[in-house]
């Protein structure tokens, strides 16, 4: 098959620090987070995010937000992104330096309800100030549309109830909407029509692919989203995390095998794959386990071997 057609270049937001961490039970310290953010940023992160500033009651590992984005290296042209669920998580961005937000609905009523404690439409509603304050600070926009391929209570989720909440994020003005496989269930034909759908209602460039790799799908879908011209999407270093309101769900696509098969299309990221796999397996000895990226551990065996 030709390459010609997938786009030449794919922004990757490493979401490692806040969706793979926030799903960790054993404590993790500020001091590890921290470095965590810097050795990603010096592989060639470009877009990070950070932490979230969500109720500690509701996921306590991200109760020290505000002190790993003042630990963080900040350069010129780099996004800091962070979780703000309402106006008190949009405060805490707004004066930890944060210059984009994730504001976060689902395409579930039930998950909405588990997730943030309201219904799609009241999440909506919540949003629209944050949403214009972060206008008004000159902060980019970024949406995240959980269950956009099925939900952990109520299963099937529609393609229109999907473009719904794409659209209302649109009125609002995101700069970007994530389409998150939050549960990792998706099949390639059926992102494809997911994405399709979206991009009726926004341009291809305001759209990201968020896949779990629950079901090992998510590299599929990857290839899957590059071929209908989708070229930004989250993943997770060593595919950390999952998401504490859909059990069982486990990290993003692992970073290592995203820039493993972007890189073996010809496709530019940016990052330092080889950095990208020491970190990898630094923050998997951190935490005591081995790593979830394929592509990590094979190159790091590699290189243990020579
Ligand atoms: P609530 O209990 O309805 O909120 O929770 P509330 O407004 O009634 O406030 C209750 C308490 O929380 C108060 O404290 C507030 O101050 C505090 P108290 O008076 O009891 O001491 N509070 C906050 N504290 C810090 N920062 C805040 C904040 N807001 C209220 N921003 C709320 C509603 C949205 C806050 C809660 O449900 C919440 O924090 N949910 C976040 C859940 C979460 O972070 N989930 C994981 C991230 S989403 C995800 O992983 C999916 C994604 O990866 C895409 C995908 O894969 O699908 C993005
Ligand atoms: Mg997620």
């Amino acid at each position: 098959m030709s390459t010609s057609t997938l786009p030449t270049k794919v922004i990757v937001t490493e979401v490692g620090p806040r969706d793979g961490l926030q799903n960790e039970a054993q404590p993790i310290s500020t001091a590890i987070k921290v470095s965590l953010c810097n050795r990603l940023l010096a592989a060639g992160v470009q877009s990070l995010e950070v932490t979230s500033f969500v109720s500690p009651k509701w996921v306590p590992q991200m109760a020290d937000a505000a002190e790993v984005m003042a630990g963080i290296i900040r350069s010129r042209g780099v996004r800091y992104s962070v979780l703000t669920p309402n106006m008190q998580g949009f405060v805490g961005a707004l004066t930890s330096g944060a210059n984009e937000i994730v504001i976060f609905g689902a395409a579930s009523e039930t998950f909405s309800h588990k997730n943030i404690n309201c219904s799609i439409a009241e999440s909506i509603d919540r949003f629209i100030p944050v949403v214009q304050e972060a206008r008004r600070n000159n902060l980019r926009i970024r949406a995240a549309v959980s269950c956009a391929l099925g939900c952990p209570y109520e299963g099937a989720v529609a393609v229109e109830k999907v473009a719904e909440v794409v659209q209302r994020f649109a009125d609002l003005g995101c700069d970007e909407i994530g389409i998150a496989d939050t549960i990792g269930v998706g099949t390639a034909v059926q992102v494809q029509r997911v994405l399709e759908a979206a991009a009726r209602i926004v341009p291809l460039d305001h759209l990201s692919g968020h896949f779990h790799d629950t079901y090992g799908q998510a590299l599929a879908n990857v290839f899957a989203s590059l071929q209908v011209g989708i070229h930004r999407f989250d993943a997770s270093i060593a595919g950390l995390g999952g998401c504490p309101y859909a059990k069982g769900a486990t990290g993003n696509v692992a970073t290592e095998d995203l820039l493993y098969l972007l890189h073996g299309l010809g496709i530019e990221t940016g990052i330092d794959l080889n950095a990208m796999v020491e970190t990898g397996q630094w923050i998997s000895a951190q935490l005591g386990r081995k790593s979830n990226a394929r592509a990590g551990n094979a190159l790091a065996a590699r290189k243990e071997n020579h």
